[in-house]
């Protein structure tokens, strides 16, 4: 069954000149069928420079619309459109605006999980794997970061220099990784490096070895010569650290570090959206080029 479901997306792929994106939070098989899997940023340089005609996000809502805001010609299919993100949703363009109108004149740096109507009202956006080289890159002292306040704190740990106005958004999913089940794996795993995501409370990346975007938890556990590893983010991630490392060990830091959101696609949601061309994700014009000139200004922020 689910051969024949992995062989019609295939077939309706090269039919429609299509491209399967998927993060990495994505479930297995789901990341399995995937052209290309990634993380935020990877899968918005991805989208922009893809000369597919149709883009398939298997991810949520607001990445599906950063492709449609960077590849306004093509069509852009959200299989499973109430696939959301909560921290996306605690900021609006409204409550952004009147905290601009308290700080004139200060820029404001947006993490790629937001609304395109909250990146149309920002300067310059960043995903977890760039946020430090975009704030550095501002010239400006201060600066107001929406909506993560826990990836706000981890860079201003590296960017002392700066003053930071932070949102109070957080990621729930990572929010309910607690100190106490990191302490207890790390009492059952001693040999074991304990890394993880940058949207984890301060409490918990305080314990980390290593914090790291998605795409950054590859190279690291890749390259590490260690070969135990606690990890603390989407549980979606160890899909590809184990297929990748076969030789290593990795260890979920705590059972709850599942998105609901990500987990949301099914392979046969991805096949109805290629045989229906639906549902569609677009941006109005006026937002997407104001949206676009704050993507654009991070994607020029040189990587290394
Ligand atoms: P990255 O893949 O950019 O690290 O993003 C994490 C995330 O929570 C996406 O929703
Ligand atoms: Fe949003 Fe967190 Fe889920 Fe990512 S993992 S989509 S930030 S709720």
């Amino acid at each position: 069954m689910s051969e024949a479901v992995k062989q019609e997306i295939r077939n309706l792929l090269k039919e429609h000149n299509a491209v399967l994106l998927a993060h990495n939070y994505m479930r297995d098989e789901v990341q399995e069928i995937a052209d290309i899997t990634g993380d935020s940023l990877g899968l918005s340089i991805e989208a922009a420079k893809t000369s597919a005609d149709v883009i398939v996000f298997c991810g949520v809502h607001f990445m599906a619309e950063s492709a449609a805001i960077l590849s306004p010609q093509k069509k852009v299919l959200l299989p499973r459109p109430d696939a959301g993100c909560p921290m996306a949703d605690m900021v609006t363009a409204e409550e952004l605006e009147a905290l601009k109108a308290r700080y004139p004149g200060v820029p404001v740096v947006t993490y790629v999980n937001s609304s395109a109507n909250v990146k149309a009202c920002s300067d310059i956006c960043c995903t977890s794997a760039n946020a430090i080289k975009v704030v550095r890159s501002l010239k400006e002292e201060r600066l107001i970061f929406v909506p993560d306040r826990n990836l706000g704190r981890w860079v201003a740990q590296f960017v002392p220099e700066k003053e930071f106005i932070f949102w109070e958004g957080f990621c729930p999913t990572h929010e309910r990784m607690t100190v106490e089940a990191v302490r207890q794996k790390k009492a059952e795993h001693p040999d074991a490096l304990f890394i993880c995501h940058p949207e984890s409370a301060p409490e918990v990346t305080a314990l980390a070895d290593h914090a790291c975007s998605t795409s950054g938890m590859y190279d690291y556990c890749r390259t590490s010569p260690a070969t135990k590893f606690i990890i603390g983010t989407e549980a979606g991630i160890l899909y590809k650290l184990r297929v990748e490392n076969p030789g290593k060990e990795f260890i979920l830091a705590s059972p709850a570090l599942f998105c609901p959101n990500m987990k949301l696609t099914s392979l046969e949601d991805v096949l109805i959206s290629l045989q229906t061309l639906s549902p569609v994700i677009s941006v109005p014009e006026d937002i997407r080029i104001r949206a676009k000139s704050a993507l654009d200004r991070m994607l020029a922020v040189p990587r290394d």
